[in-house]
């Protein structure tokens, strides 16, 4: 069931910038979807607009039926965002941080939310320090604490780990796992293409304001990506052999090492290749495997829209 429908949406900045250009997107609940895109795709302004942070020019957006727009105050009590920016007000501490950041949301007071979730996020002993004394990263930990103190149904992170250590990283990716398995949407962005292969059940490409892909992460890994296999010889050879060239062969520029790049969905037939190879008298001293990771998948997506596999 799709908890946020986002219909005919676009944005133009001062009359002038098309940041979001049509968008039509609808997200399931509890699904956790990766928004790729490189810089100004349009990732934040469509996660603000969405939480009601900045207008939209045109189009729909219903959370779990509501209007973002028309009935506001419902929508919102279901959101919360951890946002790309680190704004926070440096003078007060982060136990009352997450206490404000809940009255903000019309919601009582909660101990043992507030205390688990500081403890979570490994800010226990930071509770009564003010936001000023932390570091970069012990910020962005509050930014998510405060986020979560709304025990929202969804859940925005606008670049959640950017410039943050492995460790929070790490932690970070385990809370967004615990929080699925609470039911939590999450919609995040991210230039860790790691982070969304480690993450995501649905991968969703932007670029300069379209949506170009939505897809489920295996499907997009399995139909896009590809596999290579190296064989490397013996001794070295001038060029394939002729009665290889049924396969599409390339050979290294030292002549010892012959590439084989083939679709993961295509039955591949190594065994033959190799048999061939002996069939010539040539000796095989080597065979490596090397699989296409999201990385590589998402350049080729970028900078080849003709291999897009599904349109909005
Ligand atoms: N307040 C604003 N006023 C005018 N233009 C804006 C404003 N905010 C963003 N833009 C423009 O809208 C486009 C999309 O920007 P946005 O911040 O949404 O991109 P992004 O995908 O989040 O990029 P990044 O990966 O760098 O965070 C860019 O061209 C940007 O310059
Ligand atoms: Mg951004």
């Amino acid at each position: 069931m799709a908890i946020l429908s986002i219909e005919n949406l676009s944005k133009i900045y001062d009359h002038k910038i098309h940041a979001l250009n049509n968008i039509f997107l609808s997200i399931n609940k509890g699904e956790v979807f990766a928004l790729l895109g490189p810089n100004g795709a349009g990732k934040t302004t469509l996660i603000n607009i969405i939480c009601g942070l900045t207008n939209k020019t045109t189009g729909t957006i219903t959370v779990n039926g509501y209007d973002t727009v028309d009935q506001c105050r419902q929508t919102r009590k279901l959101i919360s965002l951890v946002p790309q920016e680190l704004h926070l007000d440096p003078f007060i501490t982060v136990a009352q941080t997450c206490i404000d950041a809940r009255g903000f949301f019309g919601k009582k007071y909660n101990e043992k939310l507030l205390t688990d979730i500081l403890k979570q996020l490994s800010l226990w002993d930071k509770r009564d320090e003010k936001v000023q004394k932390l570091s970069g990263g012990m910020k962005r930990r509050v930014l998510i604490a405060k986020a979560l103190m709304n025990e929202p149904q969804i859940l925005f992170l606008d670049e959640p780990t950017a410039g943050v250590d492995v460790e929070l990283r790490t932690s970070m990716w385990n809370l967004v796992r615990k929080l699925k398995e609470k039911g939590t949407t999450i919609i995040l962005t991210t230039h860790y293409i790691e982070e969304a292969e480690e993450m995501a059940d649905t991968i969703g490409i932007i670029n300069d304001g379209h949506i170009t892909t939505v897809a489920p992460k295996e499907d997009l890994m399995k139909e896009l990506g590809s596999k290579e296999l190296i064989i490397t010889l013996m001794t070295k050879i001038q060029k394939i052999p002729d009665a290889l060239h049924t396969y599409a062969l390339s050979l290294s520029e030292d002549g010892y090492e012959i590439t084989y790049e083939y679709k993961k969905t295509t039955s591949t037939s190594i065994t033959a290749i190799l048999s061939s190879l002996k069939n010539e008298g040539l000796k095989v001293c080597d065979i490596e495997t090397k699989e296409s990771s999201l990385e590589e998948i998402f350049v080729d997506l970028i900078s080849n829209p003709k291999n897009l596999i599904s349109h909005s």
